[in-house]
């Protein structure tokens, strides 16, 4: 067994470096992003190594795919929305039965938010706990058996609770439980579905808050953190087997979460958030489906993130100074 694996990795190291030189000696480098180039080092790797021939029939077909730029269309799409009951899951329910959806169900804890989201716009309503999983797979399993394979499910709930590490332990576990572990469950359970059937999209409501942080929201910031760092293990993991995913990573938005808890996102969090204005959730909503259309990874309805993100990452210890002060600001340090 320890001999297999020895093996098992030198063939995979040998396969990497002959890949990459391959790759630098075809000249194919400046025409193929790095998240391209890993899916098919990882595409490679599993066809060679790791997965059985029927597998690498669908590891062969998608990876080539992956390749090109593929238009996802909304339009005769059955979707599941979470956290459809309010907000911006509300709107992205509305914007896709505009855009000709084949069936949209609305999920939400609250069982009547959901009913009136489902009344306005001519769907389906479900209620189910995100962070449960039985809630979850009972979800997937009526939506496949009742309405048909989902093609998009787009697990929006969340939550801001857990202002400080002061902030009880139940906070950062509901925050983790709604923020995190509903993109687990739902990836863990239509994931291996959407493989065998050649693939399907998963778009992950995270935040701006889990690529630049927020100020006034330690749990918050922590476990939008995790729900990208999720989001980006999900598509360099699958998408050579047709997983599609993309990450919604709004600043402030104007819906019930911003309308504002005080003891939760606090007015100094929300000052932060709001700092590049106040979105609507239906501008939100269009933003988001020109995303899918065109397969983004992030999504962005703030333009300014992606700046912020690489004054981040250029000098990490200047923008750490940079944040103290601008909390600094905002509490009135
Ligand atoms: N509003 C913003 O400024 C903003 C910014 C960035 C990211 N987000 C994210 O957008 C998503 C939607 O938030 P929103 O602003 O529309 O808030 P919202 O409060 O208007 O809507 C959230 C919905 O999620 C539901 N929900 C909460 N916990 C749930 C659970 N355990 N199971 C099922 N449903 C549950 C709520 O009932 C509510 O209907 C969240 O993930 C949030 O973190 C919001």
């Amino acid at each position: 067994m320890s001999i297999n694996f020895t093996v098992w990795q030198a063939q995979g190291i040998v396969f990497i470096v002959t890949l990459a030189e391959k790759i630098r000696a075809s000249g194919e480098r400046s025409k193929v992003t790095w998240n391209q180039r890993y899916q098919l080092i990882h595409a490679r790797l599993h066809r060679n190594l790791l997965v059985k021939p029927a597998i690498v029939q669908n590891t062969l077909v998608a990876s080539s795919q992956s390749l090109e730029t593929v238009f996802v269309e909304i339009n005769q799409k059955i979707i599941v929305v979470t956290g459809a009951g309010s907000g911006i899951g509300r709107a992205l329910v509305e914007k896709f039965t505009a855009e000709g959806a084949k069936q949209v169900i609305a999920v939400d804890i609250d069982a009547a938010n959901a009913a009136e989201t489902a009344r306005a716009s001519a769907c389906l309503a479900m209620t189910a706990d995100v962070a449960c999983e039985a809630d979850m797979i009972r979800v997937i399993d009526d939506v496949e058996t009742q309405v048909g394979p989902i093609d998009l499910f787009c697990s929006n709930a969340g939550l801001a609770a857990g202002p400080s590490e002061q902030s009880p332990d139940q906070e950062w576990q509901i925050s983790w439980d709604v923020n995190v572990m509903a993109h687990v469950y739902a990836a863990r359970h239509l994931v291996p579905r959407m493989i065998k059937r050649g693939g399907g999209y998963l778009l992950n409501t995270a935040s701006a808050a889990g690529l630049l942080n927020q100020i006034g929201g330690a749990a918050y910031g922590v476990t939008k953190h995790a729900a990208v760092g999720f989001g980006e293990w999900l598509a360099l993991t699958y998408g050579h087997q047709g997983i599609k995913v993309s990450l919604l990573c709004p600043q402030a938005v104007r819906t019930a979460m911003t309308a504002v808890d005080p003891d939760q996102l606090g007015t100094e969090g929300l000052q932060a958030a709001a700092g590049d204005g106040m979105l609507e959730a239906n501008v939100v909503a269009d933003i988001v489906a020109h995303g899918l259309k065109q397969e983004s990874f992030l999504i962005l309805p703030h333009p300014e993130v992606t700046e912020y993100m690489q004054r981040k990452t250029a000098d990490y210890d200047r923008w750490i100074k940079g944040m103290n002060r601008f909390h600094q600001s905002l509490a009135g340090d």
